[in-house]
């Protein structure tokens, strides 16, 4: 039985001066006549705000001609927003250069891979491998550094924009020539290229670094341990990008830097990797509305980001009050829906609550986005809700630095997601990304809060891991999760995992064969199933229930593990379907087949029961999620239902914003939220 989460004391690494939950949001004066910014200043105080960011695409402002700048405007900004106490996360402009910096180096634009070369008037990043972008970004990072590096009211860098939107590949000449640069330190030599990528076969064997290329259209499917090279190129040079900037930052302010993060949106960034540069971890999300439960998609989101910050607090950057522009539909939020969405972050461990924007654009290609200052003005439902949620935020500002707990983690692999994205694999229904959402969304219906980690992580201290698209694990991951379970851990494993190693090559042994001691089971072959083709298992559920499976199955050889479900039709009928093996203290299961949230739920109260792991007993939609440190525990309640729900506290839990004592339940309202404080030392 593993340790579980133990309340740590207070996180201190915080913004300098902040004791309160950040509120606030993009702030884009320079769309506006200055009379109005004191318009916007006056307001800010009105709904709590205490932090904005800004600058995030002035570039073209700032530096009107090459080597020309003009601060005098930002100058006024800051000081404006000084004077009222509101601290500043100042963004360098680097995500939207010029029309200057284009004309003067036309070959710094980002080149598609059908060789499209992307054009200025709109914005984005430019060809990161370019010298020239980097040159004149990291000069303008510096300018600004230097100018407002000990300014009073900035608090926080905010280096460029959401790196790897919105393209993250780049197959210009400057990314040719860096990404042979980059295979060169990676395999010393083109033989070690050539082992590595496999590329005896089909003939594709490189006799001079000269030969080797980006993988730009080819006529069949390209090398895949190109592609997989490729796509970490790619993260490295945004990485490279931004580690530029943010150290010609540090040679002038002592500030934290960041860089918001898109956690599950971004296919181009290796979050976990990135988590390693920044000084705080921020991430932005925006609901799906085309997905009726996208509140467990940001769920996902906001823990995959406390994750990346390694548990420690972290600012949501952007959300939206209400709608987006940029989805085929963009449905308003309802009435209480952005205070759930904000509450729900901050119980996943956000310190921040931002939007993209303060005051909605009149120009431009975001016009009809939602902001917390809309179109409609200050007579609106969302400037209404965004004070209310101004003023309870403001309440909860003991909340700043404790961190939410969960005892289960479940494995993110960047690599194996770009690696299993590829092309030809033994059935497109099989998607990573599905896998992973099906298997959270099981876990926050049975109200167990979880990490993501890295499968080469440190897991020692969860009850349970799950790996639902390991695809790609190397031998060291997967002796990791081996000496996890021999260590006491209770591991769960679904379908083709492992089956090949970081250059998308077989494991040697055959599929799965270096989680063989882990799960005592191997893949003899894989069966996927026709379109909309299903099956059925037997033995999983305890009233003797069938449960149905879809996708995909395997033909599986038996080597130590027990049978727990067998496959009662399909490819494989009458075999083995899932396992459970006993291994040293602890137990590694498997699935071979693809069950959906609700079929899932009879084999995953048999793993919590391995693991140790307990439900909250909750109605389905009522989220409870805790925070907590040395001196207090903080239980945020959100009832997505439109029932009234009664959460479970201990005696002495007080409402942490009316101060209201409760008695041993706490009623949250239909669609309601309650964040509860019960100090800790106190009888549970
Ligand atoms: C984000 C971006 C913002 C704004 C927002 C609209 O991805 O960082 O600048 O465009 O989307 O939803």
């Amino acid at each position: 039985m593993k340790t579980p989460f133990v309340p740590g004391p207070r996180y201190s690494g915080w913004l300098p001066g902040l004791d309160a939950v950040c509120y606030g949001g993009d702030y884009n004066p320079e769309q506006w006549p200055e009379e109005v910014w004191e318009q916007d200043v006056a307001l800010m105080a009105q709904a709590g705000v205490n932090l904005v960011s800004i600058g995030i695409f002035s570039w073209a402002l700032l530096e009107p001609r090459d080597g020309e700048f003009d601060f005098a405007w930002l100058d006024r900004v800051i000081d404006l927003l000084h004077g009222a106490g509101i601290r500043v996360d100042l963004g360098t402009p680097t995500a939207s250069p010029p029309a200057w910096f284009f004309r003067q180096y036309p070959d710094a634009r980002v080149v598609a891979k059908d060789g499209t070369v992307l054009g200025f008037g709109s914005r984005g990043m430019a060809a990161p491998s370019s010298a020239a972008y980097r040159k004149h970004a990291v000069r303008i990072a510096t300018r600004l550094a230097e100018r407002y590096g000990d300014h009073p009211a900035v608090v926080l860098w905010h280096v460029h924009n959401e790196y790897g939107a919105p393209v993250g590949e780049d197959f210009s000449v400057h990314a040719q020539t860096a990404f042979r640069d980059w295979l060169r330190a990676r395999y010393g030599t083109l033989d070690g290229l050539n082992a590595a990528w496999g590329t005896r076969f089909w003939g594709q064997v490189y006799g001079d670094w000269q030969e080797v290329g980006v993988p730009s259209a080819t006529p069949s499917v390209a090398n895949p341990a190109q592609r997989l090279d490729f796509a970490r190129f790619s993260d490295a040079m945004l990485r490279e990008c931004f580690v530029a900037e943010r150290d010609a930052i540090r040679a002038h302010s002592a500030l934290p830097v960041t860089t918001n993060f898109m956690a599950v949106a971004c296919p181009a960034t290796d979050l976990f990797a990135w988590g390693r540069e920044v000084d705080i971890v921020s991430n932005d999300h925006y609901l799906w509305a085309a997905d009726e439960r996208n509140y467990v998609t940001l769920a996902q989101a906001a823990d995959l980001t406390r994750s990346v910050a390694g548990g420690k607090p972290w600012m949501l950057l952007e959300h939206s009050t209400s709608g987006v522009n940029w989805q085929p539909r963009n449905v308003a939020k309802k009435a209480g829906e952005e205070r759930r969405n904000a509450f729900s972050h901050l119980g996943r461990g956000a310190d921040a609550i931002m939007f993209f924007q303060w005051r909605a654009s009149r120009s431009g290609a975001e016009k009809f986005h939602s902001a917390m200052l809309p179109h409609a003005g200050t007579d609106s439902r969302i400037w209404r809700e965004v004070v209310a949620l101004g003023a309870e935020l403001g309440q909860l500002g003991d909340i700043v630095g404790s961190r939410t707990r969960a005892d289960v983690a479940l494995l993110w692999d960047q690599e194996s997601l770009w690696a299993q994205g590829l092309e030809w694999r033994p059935s497109e229904d099989l998607q990573a990304g599905e896998r992973i959402q099906t298997f959270y969304d099981r876990l926050w219906r049975d109200g167990v809060s979880v990490d993501f980690a890295h499968p080469a992580a440190d897991l020692s201290r969860y009850r349970l891991v799950v790996a639902p698209a390991s695809y790609l694990l190397t031998a060291e991951a997967a002796a990791n999760l081996t000496r996890y379970v021999e260590g006491g851990g209770t591991l769960l494993v679904s379908c083709f995992a492992a089956a090949v190693d970081e250059n998308d090559r077989v494991h040697e042994g055959g599929f799965m064969a270096p989680l063989r001691d882990a799960l005592g089971v191997q893949v003899e072959e894989y069966l996927p199933l026709r379109e909309n083709e299903s099956l059925t298992l037997t033995g999983l559920a305890e009233s003797g229930a069938t449960v149905t499976g879809t996708v995909w199955a395997e033909a599986l050889t038996l080597s130590g593990a027990d049978v727990v479900g067998r496959y009662g039709s399909g490819p494989a009928e009458g075999e083995a379907a899932v396992t459970r093996h006993a291994r040293g203290a602890g137990v590694g299961w498997y699935l071979s087949t693809v069950l959906d949230a609700d079929e899932l739920a009879p084999l995953m109260s048999r793993v919590y029961a391995d693991a140790g792991v307990v439900t909250s007993g909750l109605p389905e939609d009522v989220e409870v999620v805790r925070r907590a440190d040395v001196d207090a525990e903080w239980t945020v309640a959100i009832n997505h239902t439109d029932t009234p729900a009664r959460v479970p506290v201990a005696p002495g839990t007080v409402d942490a914003v009316t101060r209201e004592v409760t008695d041993g339940e706490a009623q949250v309202p239909a669609g309601g939220v309650r964040v509860l404080r019960r100090a800790l030392g106190e009888p549970a």
